[in-house]
């Protein structure tokens, strides 16, 4: 009996699915370029259905876009999911919470309409906390690195890389600390404060403020906080439930997998579910890959398909390619399939879902990286070594046009045969089905293939 494979498929089917003693599984949405690929949209899809919403690492570096009725919502650190008012959100402890920026963002959609967003999310106490001087160190770290070595990262300055340093550094502070004891509290948090001073003397800390204020977020937070493992065991163990995980970041951003060191701090790829959830291997059911019918990057860092001309400025424009998080500009080039497949090799994808095919309608010819070749020959492999992945020749495929618009398509005869012949070339060489392909921003812009 396979019991491993027996749920699988059944949350985005919608399929009754069987008991199993090995509980119910999770269905993971995971970035599979450079970030901004759509996540928030796909989620957006399936939490219409969904019992749980979980955000399983990354902080509010992330920026997830949701078109709903016309209204726009962008979410940093609340899941997508939130949108619905059936489902619970959760922030699970691979997660780093900057606290006003979370509580920010709840009254800016409450503002939106967006009411009773703090009784349907749960905090994980064994998240880490962001602090406002992480974020500070954050843009002393970015001066530094450009100082020394003539370029920064471009992170999003939300403190992230600090937040995730003091927690493996086994200095940080977690949602339960502050939740526990304030003397202790304080006093963990000032000798934190000392050691980032001592690293960096010009960082001013007005320590009474910044306790003063973390206490009355306690205290809104208190509500919400729970034990996250425990937590999940009883979504996982108890009646059929149809759990979501959203990624945040991608898999080139991820720590280990990325093009480091221009990546995040934290794991984006499949492992980081498990670690940050405090989940099973044996509970992760599908993993949906996404990634956008071309590529983009925000930020430094190689690019081997980066068009620095005049399609990659149709590609900025027409695809309103500007940063959810920071307002910049994401640098654009063609699909590029070896990141893709290596996505793959890490995640395992179940299915794909290719946001954006509509921007391309208006291009004449269409490229799609298949290969990185080094001295003229094919490498298998996608590089560690930035030196080397700044170096290799991409072997394109070039596909026709389809000139037409696919704004209104809503299944997949609607859409031009050259249109098609691309998406098919993508999923063979994958070799993933492609289970949803996007033709525009807002939820019923999306042809579902299976
Ligand atoms: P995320 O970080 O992966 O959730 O993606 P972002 O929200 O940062 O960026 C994706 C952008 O593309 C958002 O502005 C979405 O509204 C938009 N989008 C998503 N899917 C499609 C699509 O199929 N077509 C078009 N035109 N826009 C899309
Ligand atoms: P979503 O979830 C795109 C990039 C930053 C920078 C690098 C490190 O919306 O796809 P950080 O602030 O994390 O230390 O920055 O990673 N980056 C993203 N780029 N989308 C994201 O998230 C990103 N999260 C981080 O631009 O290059
Ligand atoms: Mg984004």
């Amino acid at each position: 009996k396979n019991h491993k494979n027996s749920n699988q498929g059944a949350a985005a089917t919608g399929q009754k699915r069987p008991r199993n003693e090995f509980g119910n599984k999770v269905t993971v949405v995971l970035g599979a370029q450079w970030g901004d690929e759509g996540k928030g949209k796909v989620v957006d899809l399936l939490a219409t259905e969904a019992d749980f919403v979980c955000r399983c690492q990354g902080g509010n570096n992330a920026g997830h876009t949701v078109v709903v009725d016309g209204k726009e919502y962008d979410f940093h650190l609340l899941p997508s999911g939130i949108i619905n008012p059936k489902s619970i959100s959760l922030i699970g402890n691979g997660v780093v919470i900057h606290l006003p920026g979370l509580f920010e963002e709840g009254d800016k959609n409450d503002k939106k309409g967006l009411k009773g967003w703090d009784k349907r999310l749960i905090v994980s106490d064994r998240a880490h906390i962001v602090f406002d001087f992480h974020q500070i160190v954050d843009g002393l770290q970015e001066s530094e690195r450009q100082a020394q070595e003539g370029k920064n990262i471009g992170t999003t300055k939300k403190g992230i890389g600090p937040a995730y340093s003091s927690k493996a550094s086994r200095t940080g502070l977690r949602v339960c600390d502050l939740l526990g004891d304030f003397k202790d509290f304080s006093t963990r948090f000032k000798n934190l404060v000392r050691q980032y001073q001592s690293m960096y003397p010009s960082l001013e800390v007005d320590v009474e403020d910044q306790l003063k204020q973390l206490k009355e977020y306690a205290e809104r937070l208190r509500p919400m906080v729970r034990d996250g493992v425990y937590y999940m065991y009883e979504a996982l163990h108890g009646p059929p439930k149809k759990i979501l995980v959203e990624g945040a970041n991608a898999a080139l951003l991820d720590i280990d997998f990325g093009t480091y060191p221009f990546v995040t701090s934290s794991n984006c790829t499949v492992g980081g579910v498990c670690t940050g959830l405090g989940i099973p291997p044996l509970n992760i059911g599908d993993v949906f890959g996404v990634s956008k019918a071309y590529t983009t990057r925000v930020g430094i860092g190689a690019f081997p398909t980066e068009q620095l001309n005049a399609v990659g400025e149709l590609l900025q424009t027409r695809g309103h390619e500007v940063g959810v998080t920071t307002g910049r500009k994401r640098r654009c080039g063609w699909l590029d399939l070896v990141i893709v497949r290596y996505a793959h090799m890490i995640n395992g994808f179940t299915a794909i879902a290719l946001t954006k095919l509509d921007i391309l309608d208006v291009l004449d010819e269409i490229k799609v990286g298949i290969a990185y070749k080094l001295n003229g020959k094919r490498i298998p492999h996608f590089p560690a070594n930035m030196d080397v992945l700044h170096k290799v020749e991409v072997e394109y495929e070039t596909f026709p046009g389809w000139k037409t618009d696919t704004s209104a398509a809503r299944k997949w005869n609607d859409l031009p045969s050259k249109a098609q012949n691309y998406i098919r070339f993508i999923e063979n060489h994958i070799g993933v089905p492609i289970k949803w392909v996007g033709v525009g921003k807002s939820r019923e812009c999306m042809i579902q293939m299976f």
